[in-house]
């Protein structure tokens, strides 16, 4: 029963305003809810079909009335009258039995919601569809004692008590919202709590809540959130519209946030840091994710989505904004091209493996069975790239006019994919997009990574370098418009002027040529000298480049290109042909001179900065080298990643040693962006000398590892310490995880990084999936919190190819049970987990045999949920 975009209709009964009661209790709590219901007279008149799950109703009245009604599966079917009419309801559910975190749900003795995209459902009856825009009243009833805060969309109207030791809040949301913008917090919490003044003059009140004992992990968070506010009024304009704005965290809770109006609900996980507990890595993710639910705000709220086919249009376009914000933040230019780094790392590692499997969708989907499946990397990671490339062809100042024309036209509105790209262009008369805008949306519908080949000619007579651009995309037939940006570097290095032939004016040292056609040739004159092309600068497009650039070619790109992220990306170049050479053939790698020189020149180079370094170290990820294979055996991959690792920990050891002394960060923490940079060079440098100890039998390392693992002040270095010693396999790796499971005990999300080191170890002998298997037993272990499912769950099966993908196909057959484990409790997260298997159908024997059918065996339950069935299904399609 798959969805289609193209039946979209719009509703026979739009509802105008909702006044909810909530008589909140843990086993049945009571809702009541008056709706003003209006006729669509667009529509053909038809009852009034509500939806509701796992409710129990009470009462139906139309106007105070009594009205036939009928229940068929979760539709409410009320013979309603051609006209407008008041609807009153009355039903309960049952919120500590609600495992799925969908709706209405406990969580450490307090009351939560998360409604997006189909839990308002699980609330109450209702059109539960983006499109149905309401102004919502709510009030909450629960006993004062358990439950001293109660929250919910808006503004705060009255507050008061109650006989028998109740009390109740009210609150309005005078925004017309969506039902999956909908929230309700009533628990024993308290608040971390700042005043501001915004660029009008309005005052608001901005409140952290967490359980009592985390505040003093908010600071970072509420400095976060004052920043982006500042950061979208000046950037877009866009200012914060409520007296109040509300963040509450919770440890349950199935994704990183959600925007609800003005009562945005965390994870902890995106929410609580302290040096001491929080490396720099989730300092930057819980800036990151404020502020993606802050400006969702505008983008997703003021303005919101027709139907869920268009979900990228507010997650692309919020992703966008939360990377932008961060790059200014970070400040300096190579700290922005590390965060670009960081980007693409995580789009090749996870997105295109995604656009290339059997769950492979466009930006915006055609159809779906559960749409919670559908958040996926391409919705959230390619939507953001392909927001990415309107500014790249409208420039900075173009793209600001296309949001500003967007919310002039569309504020308070439930749009599609298409009126955002209309306004772009719109916006941007002339412009490159205005003129291709059919073909720029391609983007939109054709799922598929394109892959890009490059070919150049030099003619040393006539002066002329002609660059031959050709595109294919295995999933979607036509070309697409691809901004590629480039320049051309001489052999000493030298940015070349750019001149194209029969172009007037000269583009400067860097330009964007567009790739439309199925192949296109750009001819650059007076072209001095053999030229090294530099393509795709900064990622200028989402595609897979082929542009059998020599080893010497790419070693002038390492050393010389004036674009950092191609500088990286060159380094990334010589790793991946080493790595693939050796995963092809089978034979063991053996690490080349030229490159390990390289290697070391880029770690004692005088100007790169630290972080930089680092990410040019780093080698590229198994799951984007399995990518570039036709058949995909993942213990060659692995045997490569981890021989490269070894020999370039021993080849540069007095490198690392330096280079650890180097960047030892004195003073308090902080986790600006040099700090950071510093300590993840460090962290490197110790990973490599633990590894290179331990291969020698040497025990000074190892040793230093474990005293930082005791002694280390911040949590970054602590946590780069024990995962140095964990993943060189360190006889003090025992000792070390042992200790630092007993400092952290009592704290969830150190333990949940306990967890994961573990099942994220590079697999040796088998001795890492045995490990994480055994933790499935261990007493901090539970599959109902899905951080610490996840932890170890979804790391050792979709992040650890190494550990995963053994020849007696343990890891398939832990994989299935623990899907329909978890499937019984929470569908949502079983879904991710059953995302393990998307490239089984590329895997080589017996893996490829085994995989199958350990999926068939799967499909066979009789009981799967939706989301895992669609998943499962999908997969065996293939
Ligand atoms: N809109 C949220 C965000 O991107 C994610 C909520 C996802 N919820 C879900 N049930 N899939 O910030
Ligand atoms: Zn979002």
């Amino acid at each position: 029963t798959a969805i289609q975009r193209l039946d979209y209709r719009a509703p026979t009964y739009w509802i105008a305003t909702v006044d909810l009661t909530f008589d909140l209790d843990p086993a049945k709590t009571l809702i009541t809810s008056k709706m003003a219901v209006k006729r669509n007279s667009a529509q053909a008149h038809g009852p009034l079909v509500l939806v509701g799950e796992e409710l129990t109703l009470l009462r139906c009245l139309i106007d105070g009335e009594p009205v036939s009604f009928r229940q068929e599966g979760n539709d409410l079917v009320i013979d309603a009258p051609d006209r407008d009419f008041e609807l009153t309801l009355r039903n309960t559910c049952a919120p500590e039995k609600n495992t799925a975190l969908s709706g209405l749900y406990t969580s450490g003795g307090s009351f939560f919601t998360q409604c997006e995209a189909e839990g308002f459902r699980r609330i109450t009856y209702f059109l539960d569809r983006p499109d149905v825009m309401a102004v919502y009243t709510v009030t909450l009833r629960a006993d004062a004692a358990k439950y001293p805060v109660l929250l919910s969309n808006g503004n705060l109207l009255e507050q008061g008590t109650l006989d028998g030791g109740k009390h109740f809040a009210k609150w309005h949301d005078p925004f017309p919202k969506p039902s999956y913008l909908f929230a309700v917090v009533a628990g024993d919490l308290v608040a971390r709590e700042q005043r501001i003044t915004t660029r009008s003059g309005k005052d608001h009140l901005l409140q952290v809540y967490v359980r009592r004992g985390d505040l003093d992990k908010t600071e970072h968070a509420m400095n976060s959130l004052i920043a982006s506010i500042v950061w979208d009024e000046k950037r877009f304009n866009l200012p914060l519209d409520l007296e109040r704005f509300m963040v509450v965290g919770v440890s349950d809770f199935n994704m990183g946030a959600m925007e609800n109006k003005g009562l945005n609900i965390f994870n902890t996980s995106a929410l609580l840091c302290s040096p001491a507990t929080a490396t720099d890595a989730d300092f930057q993710r819980v800036e990151a994710i404020v502020a993606h639910e802050y400006f969702h705000n505008w983008t997703g709220n003021r303005v919101t989505c027709r139907d869920w086919f268009q979900l990228s249009l507010k997650e692309g376009l919020t992703v966008f904004r939360d990377r932008e914000f961060s790059m200014d933040m970070a400040g300096s230019a190579s700290a922005r091209a590390v965060q670009r780094i960081q980007q693409v790392r995580n789009l090749r590692a996870i997105q295109f493996p995604e656009d290339a499997g059997t769950m492979a969708h466009p930006v915006r989907p055609d159809s779906y069975v559960e749409i919670n499946n559908f958040y996926t990397a391409t919705v959230y990671e390619k939507g953001a790239e392909v927001v990415g490339l309107y500014q790249t062809l409208l420039g900075r100042d173009g793209f600001a006019k296309g949001m500003a024309l967007y919310f002039e036209r569309h504020d308070g509105q439930a749009v599609t994919c298409d009126d955002f790209a209309q306004a772009m262009a719109d916006a941007n008369p002339g412009s490159p997009l205005s003129s291709r805008l059919d073909a720029f949306k391609r983007w939109y519908s054709q799922p598929g990574t394109p892959h890009v080949a490059a070919q150049g000619e030099y003619d040393a007579e006539g002066h002329t370098y002609t660059l031959r651009l050709s595109q294919r995309n295995a999933k979607g037939p036509l070309p697409q418009v691809i901004p590629v940006r480039m320049g051309l570097v001489g052999p000493e290095g030298q940015a070349l002027p750019l001149q194209l032939q029969g172009e007037i004016a000269a583009r400067g040292t860097d330009t964007v040529l567009i790739l439309e056609e199925a192949a296109q040739a750009f001819t650059f004159v007076n072209v001095m000298v053999p030229p090294v092309p530099s393509l795709l600068r900064g990622f200028s497009a989402p595609v897979l480049l082929e542009d059998g650039l020599s080893d010497p070619q790419l070693l002038t790109l390492l050393r010389f290109d004036a674009d950092a992220f191609n500088r990286w990306e060159a380094g990334q170049r010589l790793s991946l042909k080493r790595l693939l050479r050796a995963a092809r053939s089978g034979q063991p790698l053996q690490l080349d001179n030229a490159y390990v020189e390289a290697m070391r020149a880029v770690l004692r180079h005088a100007d790169l900065d630290p972080a930089f370094k680092a990410e040019a170290l780093k080698l590229p990820d198994a799951a984007y080298i399995a990518e570039q294979l036709e058949v995909v055996d993942p213990q060659a991959i692995h045997a490569a990643v981890e021989a490269a690792w070894d020999q370039l920990a021993a080849a540069l050891r007095d490198d690392w040693a330096w280079a650890f002394d180097a960047h030892q960060v004195t003073g308090g923490y902080s986790p600006n962006a040099v700090d950071a940079g510093k300590r993840a060079l460090a962290n490197l440098a110790l990973a490599m000398l633990v590894r290179g100890a331990v291969a020698q039998g040497d025990p000074v390392w190892p040793g230093r590892a474990y005293q930082r693992v005791k002694t280390a002040s911040n949590m970054t270095e602590r946590f780069g310490a024990l995962a140095a010693l964990v993943n060189a396999h360190a006889e003090l790796a025992e000792p070390a995880l042992v200790h630092f499971h007993a400092l952290f005990a009592d704290d969830a999300l150190v333990i949940d990084k306990w967890f994961m080191l573990q099942a994220r170890t590079p697999e040796r002998g088998g001795a890492v999936f045995e490990r994480a298997k055994k933790l499935l037993q261990h007493p901090d272990f539970t599959l109902k919190n899905p951080n610490r499912a996840r932890s170890l769950l979804v790391q050792l099966c979709n992040m650890n190819p190494g550990a995963f993908h053994r020849s007696d196909a343990a890891g398939y057959v832990l994989w299935a049970e623990q899907v329909a484990a978890i499937d019984a409790i929470n569908p949502q997260l079983a879904g991710r987990l059953a995302r393990a298997m998307d490239r089984w159908s590329t895997l080589a024997e017996p893996y490829r045999t085994a995989a199958q059918e350990a999926l068939k065996r799967l499909a066979e339950r009789s009981t799967l949920s939706n989301d895992v069935r669609e998943i499962v299904t999908k997969a065996l399609g293939a």
